[in-house]
């Protein structure tokens, strides 16, 4: 009988949006206030990895995430599965067959470091190849959470939050791959690891009860903004790409001080980070490094290949660690095409 067990493993990327997504129209079907765009690092370093089992000998469903078991009465799970289980064949004897899901991330779960973005766009396309799903399945990444609809792609990916109710025309589109600016890195500073004090869907569901500029940014801001940093990744402008990146960030957690009672995610030395990169930029003559912030204290800078070394010589030499372990060791992340 086990002979006909199926079992797949994916791996996934995580994103860093640049015009950052804020606020959600429907809270159930994760549609979202406005568009966003982000790019896609490659998996080299910071990746999901996910590996299921479908099999008629198992008895019920199970999940694991970073060798701990879940409960697999989760919301966001379970409307994954249904909506991949409707798209399947109805004829497919496996769509009745129990499942175990086993995760993991090589990076800090939680800690804004978009962990479920990568988790969930690995779960679905997991999920997609086990049923034989075919077409777009980043409407389906996004009911797990919204942001991991913009890992689906590799490249730079744009979310249209769509016009239809139902959100079936809420996906993620690639607008240029990650070959056509390949000297584009990332480096992330870790802030802090710890779990963050309130989620993103928190924040967000907050911003949107309290908060009077989130409809302002949704309807006037961002359109114009997504129009504008899509042109500069085209032109290959780093100047006016980083400038957005850095607007938009900060527009972002100004929503989040108008929340009330306020979302209160970067720190001192998250807003020291912010001050170096601007001084840094003024004393290059132009913008040279990026820096955006998500739910969490944790920088995200993007830059080009030529900056790296001088930029990571300055922020050890800034921000020394007592544990001289903790120097900037790693690789700059990079961004690379996912093969669909
Ligand atoms: O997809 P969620 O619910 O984890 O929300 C992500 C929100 C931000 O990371 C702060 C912004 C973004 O667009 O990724």
């Amino acid at each position: 009988e086990s002979k006909n067990a199926k079992i797949v493993t994916c791996v996934a990327p995580v994103n860093i949006a640049v015009i950052k997504y804020w606020g959600k129209l429907d809270e159930e079907l994760l549609i979202p206030l406005n568009d966003s765009l982000s790019g896609t690092l490659s998996t080299d370093f910071m990746r999901a990895k996910t590996t299921i089992m479908v099999s008629p000998t198992l008895q019920e469903n199970k999940f694991w995430l970073n060798g701990k078991e879940q409960s697999f009465d989760n919301k966001r799970l379970d409307n994954c599965l249904k909506e991949i289980k409707r798209r399947a064949n109805q004829e497919l004897p496996i769509l009745n067959w129990k499942l175990s899901i086993c995760s993991e991330n090589n990076f800090p779960t939680a800690a804004g470091l978009a962990s479920s973005a990568a988790g969930y766009a690995c779960l679905v396309s997991a999920l997609a190849i086990l049923y034989d799903i075919e077409g777009d399945i980043s409407s389906i990444a996004r009911r797990g959470s919204g942001s991991a609809c913009r890992s689906m792609y590799g490249g730079w990916v744009h979310w249209c939050k769509g016009i239809k109710e139902d959100g079936l025309d809420s996906i993620a589109k690639q607008i240029a791959p990650a070959s056509h600016w390949p000297e584009m890195r990332v480096l992330i500073l870790v802030v802090s690891d710890g779990k963050k004090k309130y989620g993103s869907t928190e924040g967000m569901k907050r911003g949107v009860e309290t908060s009077e500029l989130i409809t302002y940014r949704a309807q006037y801001v961002v359109p114009k903004r997504i129009e504008d940093i899509s042109e500069a990744i085209k032109k290959r402008d780093f100047n006016t790409f980083a400038q957005i990146t850095m607007q938009d960030s900060n527009q972002m957690h100004a929503i989040c001080l108008d929340t009330y009672p306020p979302c209160v995610y970067m720190t001192n030395v998250s807003h020291a980070i912010a001050g170096l990169v601007h001084a840094y930029n003024s004393y290059k003559g132009s913008n040279k490094v990026a820096y955006t912030f998500d739910a969490g204290p944790n920088a995200c800078l993007y830059l080009l290949e030529p900056e790296v070394e001088e930029f990571v010589s300055i922020v050890n030499y800034v921000f020394p660690p007592s544990d001289p372990q903790g120097y900037f060791q790693g690789m700059p992340l990079s961004m690379k095409d996912i093969p669909q």
